[in-house]
């Protein structure tokens, strides 16, 4: 017997990998359609259907070319969907963002009216609508955490008002939970959850999704607000302050990088745990795959069953139709 592994030949692990009906059997980590949640970027107009080069497969689209894609979402028996809107008009607060009948607040009314089934969430942040792309109010020169807030409780509350399902504030300001549970509560929405983007990374992951949301920051970066790649432990005060301020579920962003993260959130705290697989990472499946360098398929099921396997509950991709396609075979 071989003194450096006493349990062989005893112990053969490769006996419960033989056959794929003994695998499935003792598979610890499953992916289901109800796991994922799919962005959807809403723009004005009717008709418009406009490809994102750098996301293959991913559109810009008015609400009435939305609308099959939500019904296409709720067939394919997924989790949700998540809204980004991009206004026709951004100025320096990000007005829209607050209207009643902006672009986000009109795509929720819509799509609630012609799929109810479907769970809408919105995402929550000024990036998309402020003429200079950052997530907030500007003063002197930098995001202004607590003039931003205000306007963000604002912003809920309109969504709110068109029927969404969950919010969830992406834009990493101190407090942001704690004001929308009072904006929500005091607008008399005490039952709508939040979802916090709570441990948000500044990364070079969401380049592409800037091209999607056309948010690149017209000055400067998001270091001042978003995390350093480099924490792990500022990621769980993050989380913690979260949690406290009342978030419903929290969120880890990007994904592929920040597996640790993911792992040591699941395994700090017991809220429902959701990961952003983001454009960047997105872009980089499609690009190899473009060329024939990986399997597209078997990439896509891998990296999914790998945020389950860390600890998400649920995991917002861009994939998610498609996984959702292969999981039905
Ligand atoms: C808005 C927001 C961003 C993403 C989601 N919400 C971009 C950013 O912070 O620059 C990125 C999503 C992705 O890359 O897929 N604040």
């Amino acid at each position: 017997m071989n003194e450096w592994s006493p349990l062989f030949p005893g112990l053969r692990l490769r006996r419960l990998r033989r056959t794929e009906s003994m695998r499935r059997m003792v598979r610890e980590t499953w992916v289901r359609p109800e796991h994922l949640i799919l962005p959807l970027f809403v723009v004005p107009g009717s008709g418009v259907r406009k490809p994102v080069a750098s996301m293959p497969g991913v559109e810009q689209r008015s609400i009435d070319e939305t609308l099959p894609l939500a019904r296409a979402a709720h067939d394919a028996g997924l989790g949700g969907v998540i809204l980004f809107g991009i206004p026709e008009q951004k100025d320096p607060l990000g007005e829209d963002a607050c209207r009643e009948d902006g672009i986000v607040q009109r795509a929720i009314r819509q799509i609630k009216a012609v799929v109810p089934e479907l769970f809408v969430i919105s995402d929550l942040c000024f990036c998309e609508y402020t003429a200079h792309g950052h997530c907030g109010v500007i003063n002197a020169g930098e995001v202004d955490n607590d003039a931003t807030l205000e306007r963000l409780g604002q912003s809920a509350v309109t969504h709110a008002r068109a029927g969404v399902d969950m919010v969830a504030p992406s834009g990493m300001m101190d407090g942001m939970v704690k004001t929308l549970r009072q904006a929500l509560d005091t607008a008399h929405y005490p039952h709508l959850p939040i979802m916090s983007y709570a441990a948000k990374y500044a990364s070079a992951f969401y380049g592409p999704f800037r091209e999607a949301a056309e948010s690149t920051p017209q000055f400067g970066d998001r270091r001042g607000y978003q995390m350093d790649p480099a924490n792990r432990r500022e990621a769980l005060r993050e989380v913690g302050a979260d949690v406290a301020e009342g978030a419903d579920i929290v969120m880890v962003k990007p994904g592929l990088a920040y597996l640790d993260i993911l792992r040591e959130v699941r395994s700090r705290f017991d809220l429902p745990l959701a990961v952003y697989n983001v454009s960047g990472e997105y872009a980089m499946v499609k690009a190899a795959a473009s060329q024939g360098w990986i399997d597209e398929d078997r990439t896509v099921l891998e990296i999914m069953t790998a945020f389950r396997r860390a600890g998400a509950d649920m995991i917002l991709t861009y994939h998610a139709l498609h996984v959702a396609h292969l999981l039905q075979g």
